[in-house]
């Protein structure tokens, strides 16, 4: 099944562009631009599509906040059943502000603080994912220090060779800095089974993000599936606690440049037999597939102009507001919000003083002129979440379109926030 089957909230219907039942310019003229404008239904359509290919396994979706932490966005997936997915303490306070229980939430990423894990340990996470020996003993001094018996996994590097579209997002190939070797993972293993504080439950991976295909994942999923039946066999403590099987996030969506989008049954099946060679409960963490589709950067055309032969078109986001294209080579298409035949050819490009500030190169579009408005789609995942005050520019509006309705869901920084962290008249202290 290709994701083409489902809607992505935004359409035209022959007009202009609209969010579900909202047109972008009315959005537009009342927040002002450039906004992030995100379909709650695409976002609960998209979890419903994984939700129904993995019928009769017994699996849970922890959503990646990493792809879109905004409050309003993780309402949406709270209220749809999801579980989250976090990778720092900040994402944990995000998650539990936005009312996940402490048993919903996994803790991953490669450097966690001993700060962070206490957070973490005393919120009382589902798991802490551990990706090296080091952490381990942290959270095994931390986890007795609190009286506690912390469950725990281990990532696990599968060291498979993945196939998607930058180095930058691959991460479970040999010599990667994430996860736990794969000929040390025993050992790290039998360590943490001998600790008192510490409960191993699970095994994690995350092999890379939007993954053009399944082998290497299915590959994966197999050389964790091996060594969870070593560890059985030859720990048998650990035959009772191993019951969590996490598979990471990886599935990708279709940005318009050719790509094909998750082959969700294939998934589904892929999912089904991780389960079936572990008999584990399947965690998964998808951030991409849950919000990517459900969101666009919407900007206005400030300037029109030519240089070299060259048309450009010069609009009010930057890559300060999405920086996916300079930064990883990331296609997203770009279309104007009013109807019309493509006209033009340019390109696409911000007002952040540096070469890299661009959409997009040779894109076709209709003859747009200052003040109509554009938009770059499937910027609801990575988007927001990346941008950043370069150039003093404050971050943009976000809004959440439910149905006919739509509400500012984080409001347009302003100058005075730019300053707020700022001393401007800092005590000076000697060492
Ligand atoms: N779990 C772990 C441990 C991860 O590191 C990631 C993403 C995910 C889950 C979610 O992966 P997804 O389902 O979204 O592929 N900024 C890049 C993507 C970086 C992904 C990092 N890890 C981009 O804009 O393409």
């Amino acid at each position: 099944m290709g994701q083409g089957l489902l809607t992505d909230g935004f359409t035209r219907a022959g007009g202009p562009l609209a969010c579900e039942g909202v047109p972008l310019a009315a959005i537009a003229d009342a927040v002002g631009t450039p906004a992030y404008v995100y379909s709650a239904g695409t976002v609960r359509a998209r979890l419903a599509a994984l939700e129904a290919v993995l019928a009769g396994v017994p699996h849970r979706v922890h959503y990646a906040l990493k792809a879109n932490g905004t409050h309003g966005v993780l309402q949406v997936l709270r209220a749809a059943g999801a579980g989250a997915d976090v990778v720092s303490g900040g994402e944990l306070y995000r998650a539990r502000r936005a009312g996940f229980a402490p048993s919903d939430i996994v803790f991953d990423g490669p450097g966690k603080s001993a700060d962070e894990l206490r957070e973490a340990i005393r919120a009382g996470v589902r798991v802490i994912n551990l990706e090296s020996q080091g952490e381990a003993e942290l959270v095994a001094a931390l986890a007795a220090d609190e009286g506690r018996v912390v469950p725990v996994g281990l990532r696990v590097n599968p060291e498979v060779t993945v196939e998607n579209f930058h180095a930058y997002i691959s991460t479970g190939e040999a010599g990667d800095k994430f996860g736990i070797p794969l000929d040390d993972a025993f050992g790290v293993a039998a360590w943490v089974a001998g600790r008192p504080s510490l409960r191993l439950v699970g095994l994690h991976m995350h092999v890379g993000s939007q993954l053009d295909t399944l082998g290497a994942f299915d590959e994966a999923v197999a050389k964790l599936a091996a060594l969870l039946a070593r560890l059985r066999a030859e720990l048998p403590a650990t035959a009772a606690t191993l019951t969590l099987l996490d598979l990471g996030g990886g599935l990708p969506v279709a940005y318009g440049d050719g790509d094909r989008g998750a082959d969700l049954e294939a998934y589904g099946e892929v999912v089904r037999r991780a389960h079936a060679r572990t008999g584990c409960e399947i965690l998964l963490e998808p951030g991409r597939l849950l919000v990517a589709e459900a969101g666009v950067l919407l900007t206005r055309v400030r300037y029109r102009k030519r240089s070299g032969g060259r048309d450009y078109v010069i609009v009010d986001a930057g890559m300060n507001d999405l920086i996916r294209p300079p930064l990883y080579d990331a296609f997203h298409a770009i279309e104007a919000v009013a109807p019309g035949e493509a006209a033009l050819v340019a390109s696409v490009v911000g007002p952040v003083c540096e070469s890299g500030d661009f959409f997009g190169h040779g894109r076709p579009l209709p003859p747009v002129a200052p003040g109509d408005l554009i938009v770059l789609r499937t910027a609801g995942a990575y988007g927001s979440v990346m941008s950043s005050n370069y150039n003093a520019r404050p971050r943009a509006a976000e809004v959440l379109v439910d149905g006919d309705r739509y509400a500012v869901v984080r409001r347009r920084e302003s100058y005075e926030d730019l300053m707020r962290l700022e001393n401007e008249s800092p005590t000076w202290r000697s060492a």
